[in-house]
């Protein structure tokens, strides 16, 4: 066993996820949707919609880390408590649609095939699990905090945190440590350097779905008729700035 010491080999699946996901991350970060989003220039509608999107995703994922939760190739990433996003969502989804949001809103075409894929494996290939888990959770916890502070002031939501419940992990005191606690638990499970790989190969695809979702946002959002909120700066600024 290797978890009384932090190994850096490249062989670890948390270097080779970091290592294979680095290119992808960086066109995830330069979609046109995630370019708006981080400058607050992002309409309600639009984040409502994202939150949607994220609603049906993290539904889906649960699902099958609930159907997974005790497969030795699951097992150690099973964290219902400090990690899991979809009652989150669904309060925020409360908030912006009402008591009858449910029958308000439904999944879209890229989502669909994001959370196909995500039962597809969770039934036929559990250990892939582990990069879908990977790419959304390690994610959240990486830009969370600052993607929660440009929507509050981008959509003047209350500071309560309602509708943003999402970004907030209640139970994960220090993101840092716990990265380090999820690459540590990636680390050990007993899983060959061919199906390291196809974890790899996998979370490229998971970042691919959430790409598809962003562009498909993007487009709703030309179609969407609604003034376009900057980051609440002074309204004769030039829109947002993230660096505050
Ligand atoms: C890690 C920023 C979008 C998934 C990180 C880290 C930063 C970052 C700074 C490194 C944190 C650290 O070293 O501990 C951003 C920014 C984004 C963005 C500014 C644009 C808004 C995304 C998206 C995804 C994603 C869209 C996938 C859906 C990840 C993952 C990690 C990560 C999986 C962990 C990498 C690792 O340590 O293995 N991100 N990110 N990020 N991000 Fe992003």
């Amino acid at each position: 066993m290797s978890h009384t010491f932090i190994s850096h080999s490249p062989e670890d699946l948390s270097e080779l996820l970091a290592a294979g996901t680095k290119e992808v991350h960086e066109k995830a970060e330069n979609t046109q949707f995630v370019k708006d989003f981080l400058r607050g220039q992002i309409r309600k509608e639009l984040f409502k919609l994202g939150a949607v999107a994220l609603y049906y995703t993290y539904t889906a994922m649960e699902e099958e880390i609930e159907r997974n939760k005790e497969h030795p190739y699951f097992a150690p990433l099973y964290f219902p408590q400090e990690l899991h996003r979809h009652e989150a969502l669904g309060r925020d989804l409360e908030y912006f649609y009402g008591p009858s949001w449910q029958s308000d809103i439904s999944c879209s075409p890229a989502t669909q095939l994001y959370v196909d894929r995500i039962h597809q494996i969770g039934e036929e290939d559990p250990v892939l699990l582990v990069a879908h888990a990977y790419t959304r959770y390690m994610g959240d916890l990486s830009g969370g905090q600052v993607l929660k502070k440009v929507a509050q002031r981008a959509l003047k939501l209350p500071p309560t945190g309602e509708g943003l419940e999402f970004y907030q992990f209640e139970a994960v005191h220090s993101p840092k440590a716990f990265k380090q606690l999820y690459r540590s638990r990636m680390n050990e499970l007993e899983v060959d350097m061919e199906t390291k790989k196809k974890i790899v190969a996998e979370a490229v695809k998971a970042f691919q779905f959430n790409m598809e979702v962003f562009n498909e946002l993007d487009e709703m959002g030309k179609s969407i008729q609604e003034e376009v909120l900057d980051a609440g700066m002074p309204v004769h600024g030039a829109g947002g700035d993230i660096s505050k």
